[in-house]
């Protein structure tokens, strides 16, 4: 297959890392858009696709609030369009999160707005939506404290290899547009408390972690299997326990 030069909005996050290391490793050339390299895909500033034949979107923001993810992912999203267009672009590739337009969240309001001016655009398109990733534990437990007290949601995930998520893209990548793609999932069905207790126990961490309800729907989502894929979902095959014990 001749080399495809492929971007990758997002390209130095948790999961864009890795997509860039495979789009390499496959021998095509990846363009990292990123504020950290110039380009600010919310303005449009330093944003140009030429030569480019695919784009992935694996952009995020830190926000929890409706109105803020919203307007992150749709001026995100509507920029990428139209520099898709602009440059002739074949495929556009965007992650999405099993649930996500189920479970009532603000973060979440933005990645159905994003899935939604994907779905509408006139480029070919594909979106995979993936469960959390390996690392989502351990972001919650070092963002999400009381002082010395870690606070785990009471919830449960089937957490999936960022890598695995980053292979799955960049196949769908330099493949034909399907729309959307099969769920992608861990192996197995985890709950975050466990996970963030055996995160802390391998990292050295202190302090007690002490298991949260959220309050609302959003929290009886996260507890009744509603961002858990269907029967239908492609599973991964890096166990939580495995990625732990693969931790430098
Ligand atoms: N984390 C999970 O468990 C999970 C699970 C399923 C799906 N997802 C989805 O996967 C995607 C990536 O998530 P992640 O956790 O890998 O994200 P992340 O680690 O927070 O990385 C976010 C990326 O977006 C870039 N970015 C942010 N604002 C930007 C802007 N204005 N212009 C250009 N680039 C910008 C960041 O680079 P700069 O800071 O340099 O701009 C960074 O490369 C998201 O769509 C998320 O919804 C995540």
């Amino acid at each position: 297959m001749d080399s495809m030069k492929i971007a990758v909005a997002g390209g130095t996050g948790a999961v864009g890392r890795h997509v860039v290391d495979v789009i390499t490793e496959r021998g095509h050339d990846p363009l990292v858009l990123a504020r950290s390299r110039g380009v600010d895909l919310v303005t449009g500033e330093g944003l140009s696709l030429a030569g480019v034949q695919a784009v992935i979107d694996v952009v995020s923001t830190n926000t929890q609030s409706t109105k803020e993810s919203a307007a992150f992912f749709a001026a995100v999203t509507r920029n990428l369009l139209a520099a898709e267009a602009a440059a002739s672009v074949a495929h556009h590739v965007a992650l999405g999160i099993v649930g996500s337009v189920e479970a009532p969240f603000g973060y979440y309001a933005g990645k159905k707005a994003q899935e939604e001016l994907v779905e509408a655009a006139p480029v070919g398109w594909t979106i995979l939506r993936a469960t959390q990733f390996h690392e989502f534990a351990s972001q919650l437990y070092s963002r999400v404290r009381l002082g010395p007290i870690h606070l785990a949601p009471k919830m449960v995930s089937q957490p999936v290899a960022a890598r695995e998520v980053a292979e799955h893209l960049v196949d769908l990548a330099i493949g034909t547009p399907v729309g959307h793609a099969k769920d992608l999932a861990g192996p197995r069905v985890e709950k975050m408390v466990d996970m963030m207790r055996a995160y802390a126990k391998a990292t050295g961490g202190r302090g007690p972690i002490i298991e949260t309800i959220v309050p609302g729907g959003f929290g009886t989502a996260l507890r009744n299997g509603t961002i858990l894929p269907g029967p239908a979902a492609t599973l991964g095959k890096q166990t939580y326990a495995e990625w732990l014990a693969a931790l430098p």
